[in-house]
C-alpha cells in the first residue's frame, strides 16, 4: 500500500540515466505524456565508437539539472503538480544510473514527494502503454542493447520469462556488426539504413528449433559469420557490399526475433503481443512482427520516441508500480548494474 495508490490522477516526474541519454519526462496515469526530453550523448560516444562510462557519468552530471527543469518546464507544471519521483535505477551502467538516482533522491527529499525505484526493462515495457489501450495480458518481445527476451506479462506487475540470449543481445549484435562494415555508433539504425539499399543475398545463421525445444537467442554466431565474412573480402582485397550483408544480417537478425515471437504465440495460444527496446524501431521487425496480424494476433509497438531510451516509460512504468500498490523507495536506493527480469 502506498499514499498515492487511490488517487484519481497521478502527475509523476521521471528520470532516466541508465546509459549515453540524460532524460526527464513528466507522464500522466501512465499513458500520456505531458512532456519527454532526452539530452543524448550519442556524438560524444560515436568517436570511440560506443559508450565510454564515465564519460557518460561525466556528461549525465553535466546535463541532468537543465533536463529536468526543461521538462517540467515543458509540461507546464510546478512542483505541486507532481504527485511521485520516479528514477532508473538498474540495469545499465552504475555511474551513470547513480547520477539520476541521486538527482531523484535530492528531489523527491526537497519536494517532499515519495521516490519510486524503477527497472529499465519494466520502462521499456511500459512504453507500449503510451497513447495506447494495451492491457495486460500479453507477450512481450524485448529487444534492446543490453537484453534480449520474450516475457509473459500476466499483469502490469507480473511479468514471468519465457526465453532469453544465451550470448550477446539483439542490440548488441546490430551494433557490432556496424563497427565492422565502418558504421557509426549505434549501429541498429545505421545497419537498417544500409539495408534499404542492400538484397538478402548472405545466409546467415540462426537457431534452429524443433517442436518440443526451448526457445531461447542466439547471436554471438550471427555476430562471428559477419566478422569472418568481412574479414575474408578484406584478405581478397575485395570491395565490401556494405548493403547486401546489412540486410542480409538484419534479415537474419530480425527473423530470429519475430520467428521465435511466432513460435511462442503458438505454442501459448496468446494473441496479444508487443515489443520493446531499442531495436524495436527496427523496421524490419515491425513488418515482421506485423505479419503476426494475419493469424489473428494483436500487435502493439511503442511509438518511435518510445523505443530507444527515454524517461517517459519509466513514467509510464512507475504509474502502474504504485497502482499495485508498492511501498515506496526509501532514499538508500542504490544503482543496480543488473535487475532480474520480475
Ligand atoms: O533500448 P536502447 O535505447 O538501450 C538499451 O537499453 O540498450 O537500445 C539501444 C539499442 C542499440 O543497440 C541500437 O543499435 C539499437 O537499440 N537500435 C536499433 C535501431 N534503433 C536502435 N536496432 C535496430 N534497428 C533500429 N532502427
Ligand atoms: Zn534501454
Amino acid at each position: 500500500m502506498n499514499c498515492l495508490q487511490d488517487k484519481k490522477s497521478l502527475t509523476i516526474l521521471a528520470i532516466e540515466s541508465s546509459c549515453d541519454e540524460t532524460a526527464c519526462a513528466v507522464v500522466r496515469d501512465g499513458r500520456t505524456v505531458l512532456s519527454n526530453v532526452i539530452a543524448t550523448q550519442i556524438e560524444i560516444h560515436r568517436r570511440f565508437g560506443g559508450v565510454v562510462p564515465e564519460i557518460a557519468s561525466r556528461n549525465h552530471t553535466l546535463a541532468i539539472e537543465n533536463v529536468v527543469r526543461e521538462a517540467l518546464e515543458r509540461a507546464n507544471v510546478t512542483k505541486d503538480d507532481i504527485d511521485a519521483v520516479a528514477v532508473t535505477y538498474g540495469a545499465g551502467l552504475v555511474g551513470a544510473l547513480l547520477v539520476g538516482v541521486n538527482f531523484a533522491k535530492g528531489l523527491a527529499y526537497a519536494w517532499n514527494k515519495p521516490l519510486f525505484a524503477i527497472s529499465h526493462v519494466k520502462g521499456h515495457i511500459a512504453a507500449n502503454y503510451i497513447d495506447s489501450t494495451l492491457t495486460p495480458p500479453y507477450l512481450c518481445l524485448l529487444a534492446s542493447g543490453g537484453h534480449t527476451a520474450i516475457v509473459n506479462v500476466e499483469d502490469y506487475e507480473k511479468v514471468s520469462f519465457i526465453a532469453g540470449s544465451r550470448d550477446d543481445a539483439a542490440g548488441e549484435a546490430f551494433d557490432k556488426v556496424a563497427r565492422v562494415l565502418g558504421l557509426p555508433y549505434p549501429g541498429g539504425p545505421e545497419i537498417q539504413k544500409k539495408a534499404r539499399d542492400g538484397k538478402v543475398v548472405y545466409d546467415m545463421p540462426v537457431p534452429k528449433f524443433g517442436k518440443s525445444d526451448d526457445l531461447y537467442f542466439s547471436y554471438s554466431g550471427l555476430k562471428t559469420f559477419v566478422i569472418n565474412l568481412v574479414h575474408k573480402m578484406e584478405q581478397k582485397g575485395e570491395e565490401l557490399p556494405a548493403c547486401d550483408i546489412a540486410a542480409s544480417f538484419q534479415a537474419a537478425a530480425v527473423s530470429q526475433l519475430a520467428d521465435t515471437l511466432s513460435l511462442v504465440c503458438e505454442r501459448t495460444g496468446v494473441k496479444k503481443v508487443a515489443i520493446a527496446g531499442g531495436v524495436s524501431a527496427n523496421e524490419e521487425l515491425r513488418r515482421r512482427a506485423s505479419e503476426l496480424a494475419s493469424r489473428g494476433v494483436e500487435v502493439h509497438y511503442p511509438k518511435l520516441t518510445y523505443c530507444t531510451d527515454n524517461a517517459a516509460m519509466i513514467g509510464a512504468a512507475a504509474y502502474f508500480v504504485i497502482k499495485s500498490g508498492a511501498e515506496a523507495s526509501g532514499l538508500d536506493v542504490d544503482a543496480k548494474a543488473t535487475v532480474p527480469l520480475k
